[in-house]
């Protein structure tokens, strides 16, 4: 088949940048990073990008296909070709590019470095036995432990990109790898940490990395759970946790969010009062609803009903986002195919919730 692509060459020395565009005969079983190498071997030996396994599983190959990121071994051109489309491929975002697909992956790895991606059991005698660990335990973790640091979710994440120091998705996953561990040591330790300045509370949950995630790591989840778990610790000093905090009162006690008491619970009383004008400005315009008597949705039973449920499951910290999450799973998937009870178990022994539930 006849594959065309455009490919943004940089040469970071000189600054040169230009769309090149190549058309080659590949075979039909070509995935994008066959077709690069085509053109490498046979058209421009100068063009430059990495890889190493060829079956997704090194993590080398991430680049950008149409502004997405993608694992060039991971994409069939077939269909593309067959559409007449022309692909244009760039290197992956947020990261300094060298030159044409390859990135600087130093500041991705000094992120991963930052969240110690080490298991740290908080003792250092050697133990004597085997330390053994269900499957049901480690479930917990399973959907983090598949990451293989291809930086795609970097690539695409919307917080990075106006704070590069934010941790960013692939090292946070990693951070709840380790906080989820049940061999792990130091816990709170770790939540502190990533609680701290550009750590989890500094997600936009734009929910990109989910999607641009090539093995289903998922990590706006796995920072869910990080925040989660903070909470159910009591690490809740961050503006974000007290927002979090009070979307879940607010919902429970009138089935609304109350956007007029947002600033004051979350920020303070202090920082509520400076920004009195601003909300005056907004209340002329109408766009402030009287926060008394405060509005109650006519359904509030079921919000309170809801909230009462999670409670007495006892499904708090990260237990409560997975739960949603193989929630999610079953709904998407149905209950014949989707039952999925080889997924993470909260509470030993119970049997998960019916389908749509
Ligand atoms: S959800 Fe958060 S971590 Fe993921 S890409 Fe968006 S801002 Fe980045
Ligand atoms: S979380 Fe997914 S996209 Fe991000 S580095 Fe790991 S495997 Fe790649
Ligand atoms: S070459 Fe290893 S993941 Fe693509």
């Amino acid at each position: 088949m006849q594959v065309g692509l455009k490919i943004w060459r940089y040469d970071s020395r000189s600054g040169d940048r230009k769309l090149a565009e190549y058309e080659v005969d590949a075979p039909e079983w070509a995935c994008l990073l066959d077709v690069l190498d085509i053109i490498k071997d046979k058209h421009d030996g100068t063009l430059a990008f990495r890889k190493s396994c060829r079956m997704m599983i090194c993590g080398s190959c991430g680049m950008r296909m149409d502004g997405r990121a993608v694992l060039a071994c991971k994409e069939r051109m077939q269909p593309i070709a067959e559409s007449g489309h022309v692909p244009v491929i760039s290197a992956m975002g947020n990261l300094p590019i060298v030159k044409d697909l390859v990135v600087d992956m130093g500041p991705f790895w000094d992120k991963i470095r930052a969240v110690k991606p080490w298991l740290d059991p908080g003792y250092d005698e050697i133990a004597e036995k085997e330390r053994i660990v269900s499957q049901q335990q480690m479930n917990a973790i399973q959907k983090e432990s598949l990451c293989i640091m291809c930086g795609c979710c970097v690539s695409e994440c919307n917080s990075m990109e106006s704070d590069p120091a934010f941790l960013g998705p692939a090292a946070l996953a990693k951070g709840f790898r380790f906080v989820g561990d049940p061999r792990e040591g130091q816990q709170v330790e770790r939540l502190v940490e990533l609680n701290g300045e550009h750590g989890i509370w500094d997600c936009t949950r734009c929910y990109f990395c989910n999607e641009r995630c090539p093995k289903g790591v998922d990590p706006r989840d796995a920072i869910a759970k990080l925040g989660a778990e903070s909470i159910k610790e009591g690490i809740d000093h961050d503006m974000g946790a007290k927002h979090a905090k009070w979307f879940v009162r607010s919902a429970m006690t009138t089935g609304w969010l109350r956007e007029t008491e947002l600033v004051p619970k979350t920020q303070g009383i202090v920082s509520a009062i400076k920004q009195t004008g601003f909300a005056l400005g907004l209340a002329v315009k109408g766009k402030v609803p009287p926060p008394f008597p405060p509005h109650v949705a006519d359904k509030v039973g079921e919000a309170r009903g809801l909230y009462e449920l999670v409670k007495r499951q006892g499904r708090r910290g990260a237990a409560g986002i997975i739960q949603g999450e193989r929630a999610l799973s079953r709904l998407e998937f149905g209950e014949e195919h989707g039952a999925r009870r080889d997924s993470p178990e909260i509470t030993p022994g119970e049997e998960p919730p019916a389908a749509g539930h």
